[in-house]
């Protein structure tokens, strides 16, 4: 049995470990063979690929970014067809080729959506779930999310001390896309004066008050906010650019707010914005271990044949799930998890 394997969409801590523990369990409990397919969909596409093998893994675990490379290349997508054969054709055709009988796919939503269509078309596809965001429906949690957290709560440290020097307000603004689980666990952890989620659009005048209040008390606020987040009577997020996927690039809800509360409250307010600080560098252990064990899972149901399914976190245990089902529910901040952050605000 031969097995290709591709990391595809945003790069994420963990993802090396996935790699690794598939070609660990594949080659020394099934004695396969695998290949590595270079950038996301692209690889497949173009017949990219590099070797993979026990030696290839050796070192990888506390690598951040993947040793293969990624890119948000659509396979789908008109740009896909070239030389009269849509993407899935070339991806087919070039499998064949190279003796591929199998394709563990790790992604977030489009890099699994992908393998889900890819699957109906014959295609032998296990997908394995990754995002910083956390917003896949079908999992508790990817791995990455802890990872990116982790990073923004010690960001939100160092900012508490810097803005305690200055009397200055301080907003930190976070990845997350269309959810707010960055901001809410990082603004949790970090003592955030108050958090702003996408699923909650924002008041100003309320988020100045908070920070007044903050004042009053003679501690300096830290306001962090979600990318996507915006306020109930506009939307400053997109930048109007878009991916192969068709989603928009956020950015400058940060500036917006920090603009706004000094307008307004008269007090200095600086923006921090995180960015890809949040996807480099080493995954925490909690990562590392869902995503070994996510890689164990995923080179088990190719071994069973259970082909079109995706790996999952189902409390503590990993489950598997249709693909089809993994990217139907964007996972959003429910109210009540909203509202038990609220009661710290202020
Ligand atoms: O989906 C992961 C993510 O980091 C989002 O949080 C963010 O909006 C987006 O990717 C950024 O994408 P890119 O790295 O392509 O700018």
């Amino acid at each position: 049995m031969r097995v290709g394997v591709l990391t595809g969409g945003g790069d994420c801590p963990g993802l090396n470990a996935v790699i690794r523990a598939v070609v660990r369990r594949g080659v020394t409990e099934f004695g396969y063979e695998f290949i590595g397919f270079r950038d996301g969909w692209r690889g497949p596409l173009e017949g990219d690929t590099v070797p993979l093998d026990i030696q290839a893994v050796r070192g990888i675990l506390p690598r951040g970014g993947t040793i293969l490379g990624s890119s948000r290349t659509n396979p789908m997508a008109e740009s896909a067809t070239a030389g009269g054969r849509t993407g899935v054709q070339r991806i087919r055709d070039n499998l064949e080729g190279l003796g591929v009988d199998a394709l563990i796919a790790i992604g977030g939503e489009d890099t699994l959506g992908a393998a889900s269509r890819l699957h109906e078309e014959g295609v032998n596809v296990v997908g394995v779930p990754k995002t910083i965001d956390n917003d896949l429906g079908a999992t508790d949690y990817t791995f990455g999310f802890d990872t990116a957290v982790n990073i923004a709560m010690e960001a939100i440290d160092r900012l508490h001390t810097t803005a305690e020097s200055h009397h200055r307000a301080l907003i930190v603004e976070v990845m997350g896309r269309n959810v707010g689980w960055i901001a809410l666990h990082a603004g949790m952890a970090g003592g955030a004066n108050v958090i702003l989620i996408p699923e909650k659009p924002f008041d100003m005048e309320k988020v100045c008050a908070y920070v007044e209040h903050r004042f009053e008390t003679r501690y300096a606020p830290i306001v962090v906010v979600a990318e996507g987040a915006r306020p109930v009577d506009g939307d400053i997020t997109a930048s109007g650019q878009l991916d192969e996927f068709g989603h928009v690039r956020f950015g400058g809800v940060g500036q917006m707010l920090a603009a706004e509360i000094e307008k307004r409250t008269g007090k200095e307010a600086r923006c921090t914005v995180l960015g890809h600080i949040q996807r480099g560098g080493t995954p925490t252990a909690f990562d590392r271990v869902l995503a070994t064990r996510y890689g164990l899972q995923a080179i088990s149901a190719v071994h069973d044949g259970d082909f079109g399914i995706m790996v999952a976190l189902s409390g503590t245990n990993i489950v598997r799930i249709p693909l089809g089902e993994a990217t139907r529910e964007l996972k959003l901040v429910p109210e009540e998890r909203y509202a038990e952050a609220e009661v710290l605000f202020g």
